[in-house]
């Protein structure tokens, strides 16, 4: 006997974002009655094993983060409450959006203390891997880290690093020139982001431990990027991330520890500098690609005025 499947908010079979999509809405709201059941048990069962994972792997700013935001391990969290809990404590809230945010959007909304964040659960028939984000990563992977302060200022300063490329952008007359320039300057942003933000490590004085919302969110990678010797784990060097490609579609196989948060937020300070200084303008090739969305997003900004801060 077939079953009619029953709308609801399952990462690519959700009508409510097909219709933002047809309607070119990017920032939407949580239609909360939308989840059905089997979206909330999926939640359920990724929370469930997750959190012994968090307790023995995750960064204590991310466990105390998780403990802030009273998160529900029984149902998908409602946007409103995570963001009654995490705004108090550094300013941030969740965003919801139906999709991708070209690449300069994303980071003037951390600029603005806020978090693009989807929407949609992943089918619980795919609990390990998902191309792309659903609200299992966005709000149990990233969120929790919005409430340190030091890691909220340096989402920050990635927003201010953007704006300053656009900046930068707007000194570059010849249009070929302006467009290998930028695509260098994303594409090192993006490695960074990468390799901090979404895949980062931290060092003493807790043992080695993960503060990336990529790791945090992945059952088998939690694991294995701290046990396994297939790994490479360095001390964080802006020179090299900005010129290391990643691929997405598997276990990453080179990692960059951080000292403390301090020392991220000092990372992207440098990481600041070195787009005002022109040293990011022409960086080792390859992945990521820059799609052209996310350089238009920049082209378009660097037309723009722009509040300094
Ligand atoms: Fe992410």
């Amino acid at each position: 006997m077939s079953t009619v499947a029953v709308p609801d908010l399952t990462t690519t079979q959700a009508p409510f974002i097909e219709e933002a999509h047809h309607d070119g809405r990017l920032f939407i709201h949580q239609p909360y009655d939308q989840y059905s059941e089997r979206n909330h048990a999926a939640w359920r069962a990724l929370y469930a094993r997750m959190l012994p994972r968090w307790e023995r792997y995750a960064n204590p700013a991310f466990q105390k983060g998780i403990a802030s935001l009273c998160l529900d391990p029984e149902r998908v969290p409602r946007l409103e409450d995570v963001n009654r809990f995490l705004c108090p404590l550094t300013g941030f809230q969740a965003k919801p959006v139906s999709g991708y945010v070209p690449a300069f959007l994303f980071f003037d909304c951390l600029r603005n203390r806020e978090f693009p964040t989807t929407i949609t659960i992943r089918d619980s028939a795919s609990l390990d891997y998902l191309p792309e984000p659903d609200i299992f990563h966005d709000i149990a992977g990233h969120v929790p880290m919005h409430t340190d302060p030091a890691f909220a200022e340096t989402l920050v300063r990635f927003g201010e690093c953007a704006h300053i490329a656009a900046d930068l952008a707007d000194s570059i007359s010849d249009l070929d020139r302006r467009t290998a320039v930028m695509t260098s300057i994303v594409r090192a942003m993006a490695r960074f982001f990468w390799f901090t933000v979404e895949f980062g490590l931290m060092g003493p004085p807790h043992g080695l431990r993960v503060y990336g919302s990529g790791l945090l969110s992945s059952y088998g990678e939690i694991r294995h990027c701290i046990e396994s010797s297939a790994v490479q784990r360095h001390p964080l060097q802006l020179e090299w991330i900005v010129n290391q490609a990643f691929e997405i579609d598997h276990y990453q196989p080179l990692l960059f520890v951080a000292d403390s948060f301090d020392h991220l937020y000092d990372s992207v300070r440098q990481l600041e500098r070195w787009v005002k200084e022109g040293k990011l303008n022409n960086v080792a090739p390859g992945e990521p690609s820059v799609n052209s969305r996310d350089l238009e997003s920049f082209m378009a900004a660097s037309t723009q005025p722009r509040v300094r801060r």
